[in-house]
């Protein structure tokens, strides 16, 4: 597959707290911001041919300092992002429109912890056919949906319930073609890109995640992610 990658890096990042370095994929773990670990990852996978980053208008200044990290032989393009991440993911997708690509990963910046096994796994569903794949993990905490208040309703199954991971992976003008359609039905609030071929009737193949390949959401997150990258540096 030849695969475009659109990285997603446009939020403000809210839930991690105001900082001044910036939204949470801006600030740095073993020395080097969040999004900067995410493109290497990306940059020395074979299958990588064009990389769109998606940031907030705001952030050109973070980004460029940022970027002073990279040293890229992949073309790396960034486009503005849209109020959400849904509006984010499709300006990316735009721009990859006339790129020689086969299949598009769509990423969040703040996933930095995935390997290029990972990759190759998603590279080899979507090489025998599939039109869209998800990384995937079996949820192993027990779950509960409880009301407003926060007094617990009902304990849920977790028997065949998994949790989302990215990079969501697709044939890219089956998922170019969801997303236009997504947005033409004043659609903007899916929160992942799965969601929108399962929405298209697109059928959706889970390969095995990663435990490492977490969201960094709050602002714990980011410590901890340092601290990985410190003890693994010793
Ligand atoms: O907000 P959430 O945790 O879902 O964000 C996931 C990813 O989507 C983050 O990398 C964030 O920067 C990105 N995003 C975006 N544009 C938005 C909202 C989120 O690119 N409007």
């Amino acid at each position: 597959i030849s695969a475009g990658i659109v990285i997603v890096a446009a939020g403000r990042g809210e839930r991690a707290g105001s900082s001044k370095e910036g939204p949470k994929q801006y600030r740095l773990i073993g020395g080097k911001p969040v999004i900067v670990h995410t493109l290497e990852n990306f940059m020395t996978w074979e299958a990588t041919t064009e990389i769109v980053v998606v940031i907030h208008p705001d952030d050109e200044a973070l980004f460029a300092k940022a970027f002073r990290h990279i040293i890229s032989a992949t073309p790396i393009t960034t486009v503005h992002g849209g109020p959400t991440r849904q509006q984010s993911v499709l300006a990316g997708l735009r721009y990859l429109k006339d790129k020689q690509i086969s299949h598009v990963l769509i990423h969040d910046a703040v996933r930095p912890f995935f390997d290029n096994a990972l990759l190759d796994r998603i590279a080899a569903t979507l090489g025998d056919g599939a039109q869209a794949v998800l990384p995937a993990i079996p949820v192993t905490d027990t779950l509960k949906r409880v009301d407003s208040a926060g007094t617990v309703l009902t304990t849920v199954s977790r028997e065949h319930v998994y949790a989302a991971q990215t990079p969501q992976s697709f044939a890219f003008g089956t998922i170019l073609d969801a997303h236009e359609r997504a947005a033409a039905s004043r659609r903007s609030d899916f929160t992942d890109d799965a969601s929108i071929a399962e929405w298209a009737g697109i059928p959706v193949t889970i390969v095995e995640g990663t435990a490492d390949n977490v969201k960094l959401t709050v602002k714990s997150d980011i410590a901890m992610a340092d601290d990985k990258l410190s003890i693994s540096s010793l």
